[in-house]
């Protein structure tokens, strides 16, 4: 059965900003994990820890909005816990859908401290 196609517009998505935001310590977010960034506005950001390496995207899914930080990690790849759609954390790029990428944030870390820039 072929699913239908749907858009879900994310509403939190964060604005382009350039803005440097501190989310947190690198501990919080154990390896093979993703968790929910809540920013101010009412915004939101999935954060995942791929082998030590950190990544940020829109947290919910374009598909039809379910929380990608609940997804599960397959290397750089987050798989929606819903219907499986597939991201690749690394662009934002959907690999289940042509047209349907969400956006990624470059992650810094200093001295511990995850940095994401909006
Ligand atoms: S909500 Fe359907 S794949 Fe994510």
């Amino acid at each position: 059965m072929q699913l239908p196609v749907d858009t879900f517009r994310n509403p939190r998505k964060p604005r382009r900003e350039g803005r440097a935001v501190t989310v947190g310590r690198t501990d919080d977010v154990p390896p093979g994990r993703g968790a929910t960034v809540d920013l101010e506005g009412g915004r939101e950001l999935a954060l995942y820890n791929v082998g030590g390496q950190f990544f940020a995207t829109e947290n919910f899914c374009p598909h039809r909005g379910a929380p990608l930080a609940d997804g599960r990690l397959c290397g750089h790849i987050v798989e929606c816990d819903l219907h499986g759609w597939r991201f690749d954390l690394r662009t934002g790029q959907c690999l289940t859908r042509a047209g349907k990428d969400i956006e990624s944030y470059e992650v810094l870390i200093e001295n511990g401290w995850i940095i994401i820039i909006v």
